[in-house]
């Protein structure tokens, strides 16, 4: 495997995962297969129950894959403790991912700096509270970090590290490192932003895509295909800059110097950003069909797993001149 731990000793690569729901066991996953001890922790008793089995099952999904060499080996890794204090004890990296309200990550995060060892790195799954909210008050505020993940992280590698203004540097570069040991794919956001860079990215092609759709220029489902058979199938292993580089025989500047004037003129009418009215998105809702019963959200999510597990695989043989 390509995954591995980051000290000189494997068996000493321990992670806590505080918080068990669809984020934290799929961070669980990811570091089982790496090799890692992981110790998982939920308040929840239900979810402490289901935990190992959901873990088990995704490990063993991957291994149809060629994604997880021995999935029942990754599993035995798995612990699932009663305490938070169990759950980061000998730990040497913390990947928080409880409910996203402000009490919640206040609250976790005094209790983590309590009771992590010193020197281990605090990382938080948050989507939109910037790191600075949460750990201002705490003694090791220099350890606290995000570590925002896409869902599921056990298929989507890219995360965001984005530190407060008193993140150290080496829990920076631990971070990054712990990201890299374990297979994902950090990127460093460089100081704290509302939606980090890929919500801010997202929210900006769906304010496009619902103006297009209420404007009457486009269906919902052909402004899909627009991503899912054109725009997307290059952005699946390359992002839009070196998009644009293989568009024009010149590179990025030739890009712009030909087509700079067409994008002016496109946006001419957009001077700024505006999100979504209500009876907007209501339109492109009612035009897109019924919204999904649980049971298919579960069949499709399946479904989407198993597609980003065999993109996984396919990607493992992307840019050979780098790897070499
Ligand atoms: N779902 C996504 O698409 C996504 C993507 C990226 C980041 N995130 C972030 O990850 C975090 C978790 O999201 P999720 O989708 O897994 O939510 P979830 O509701 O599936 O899971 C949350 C879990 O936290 C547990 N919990 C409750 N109180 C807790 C506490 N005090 N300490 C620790 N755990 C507690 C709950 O029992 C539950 O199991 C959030 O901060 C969210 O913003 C979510």
């Amino acid at each position: 495997m390509a995954y591995k731990g980051i000290g000189m000793d494997q068996q000493a690569d321990i992670v806590g995962i505080v918080g068990a729901g669809l984020i934290g066991r799929s961070w669980a996953n990811v570091f089982a297969r790496a090799g890692w001890r992981v110790q998982v922790w939920d308040p929840s008793e239900p979810q402490r129950a289901a935990a190992h089995a959901q873990i088990a099952q995704s490990l063993h999904d991957l291994q149809a894959h060629g994604l997880v060499d021995d999935s029942a080996a990754a599993a035995q890794r798995v612990q699932v403790v009663a305490t938070l204090a169990d759950a980061v004890r000998g730990a040497r990296y913390v990947q928080e991912s409880g409910p996203e309200t402000l009490e919640v990550k206040l609250a976790t995060f005094a209790a983590l700096d309590a009771a992590a060892p010193a020197g281990c790195v605090l990382a938080s799954s948050t989507s939109a509270i910037v790191a600075s909210q949460f750990t201002a008050d705490l003694a090791g505020r220099d350890r606290c970090i995000v570590a925002h993940p896409v869902n599921p992280p056990h298929l989507v590698p890219v995360v965001e590290l984005c530190g407060a203004p008193w993140t150290s540097a080496d829990t920076k570069a631990r971070a990054d490192a712990v990201m890299r040991a374990v297979g994902q794919v950090p990127i460093d956001v460089k100081r704290e932003i509302d939606g980090f860079v890929l919500n801010r990215l997202q929210v900006a092609l769906l304010t496009e895509a619902f103006r297009l759709v209420q404007e009457g220029v486009v269906s919902p489902k052909d402004l899909d295909h627009t991503i899912a058979d054109g725009l997307g199938l290059r952005w699946a292993f390359m992002g839009p800059f070196e998009t644009i580089e293989l568009n024009a025989p010149g590179g990025i500047a030739d890009y712009c110097q030909r087509y700079t004037p067409w994008f002016r003129r496109y946006m001419a009418d957009l001077p700024t950003a505006r999100v979504w009215d209500d009876d907007q998105w209501q339109k492109a809702a009612d035009a897109w069909g019924p919204a999904p019963e649980p049971a298919d959200v579960a069949r499709k999510s399946l479904w989407r797993n198993d597609r980003l597990a065999a993109l996984a695989a396919h990607k493992r043989g992307r840019k050979p001149w780098q790897d070499s």
